[in-house]
């Protein structure tokens, strides 16, 4: 039997959304479900090795062959780039990069160069020199939309989904960067040694979801 096909997943929501798709594909993932502490879990009778692992590292693992592929959010490619094939549109974990900040300051007021808190440097950076716009970026690891309550930067960017963590700390939505979804990507000489079973799994991927829209 050929080696399985090694599929790294981001831990967490989009873990969950993506073994859900594949058990509609049919594959028994149980192992998964029972997987206790164990990161590396055969499914679908050896055929697939899912690892699980935090959003930038399944991005590491994919650019370096050692998974054939990956879910990450939109968010964390943007992020990181990297040399690989964003395939798929998974059409799950939908959310949005977001400029936001306190509820009713005007973030453009004033002559200040502006400081922005976030988890995302280079998809900020990227953004205000698009508008030409010299911003200081201090990079935050979590709970971002305390920067702008506790005073150290005028706004954030971030990732909004419900919205509910902004609104229950009295911050708001400025301005909506990119709209965010999980994509499903492939390493490059993958794509080239394992191109016949890639293009099945992507293929039935892509049925399952049609079925949606
Ligand atoms: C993310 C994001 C926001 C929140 C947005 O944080 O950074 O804080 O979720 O979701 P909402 O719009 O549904 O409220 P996460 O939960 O990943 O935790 P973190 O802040 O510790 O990174």
């Amino acid at each position: 039997m050929n080696k399985p096909l090694r599929i790294a997943l981001t831990k967490g929501r989009l873990e969950k959304d993506t073994v859900a798709l594949f058990e509609k594909l049919g594959y028994d993932c149980t192992s998964v479900h029972e997987k206790g502490r164990k990161l590396i879990l055969p499914i679908c009778d050896g055929k697939i090795e899912v690892i699980l692992a935090k959003a930038a590292d399944v991005i590491t693992y994919v650019e370096h062959g050692v998974c054939d592929m990956g879910v990450v959010g939109k968010d964390t490619i943007m992020e990181m780039q990297g040399k690989f094939f964003e395939l798929v549109d998974l059409g799950f974990g939908r959310c949005r990069f977001a400029l936001a900040g306190k509820k009713g300051d005007n973030f453009y007021d004033g002559y200040n160069v502006k400081t922005i808190a976030t988890k995302y440097p280079n998809v900020s950076r990227a953004y205000f020199e698009g508008k030409g716009m010299d911003v200081e970026i201090v990079k935050i690891e979590g709970s971002v939309e305390l920067a702008p309550l506790l005073e150290l930067s005028d706004a954030i960017v971030d990732i909004v989904e419900t919205g509910s963590t902004l609104k229950e700390n009295g911050l708001e939505v400025y301005e909506e960067i990119a709209p965010i979804s999980a994509r499903l990507i492939v390493n490059t000489v993958s794509m080239k040694l394992r191109q016949n079973e890639i293009e099945e799994l992507i293929e039935k991927i892509e049925k399952e979801i049609q079925k949606k829209i």
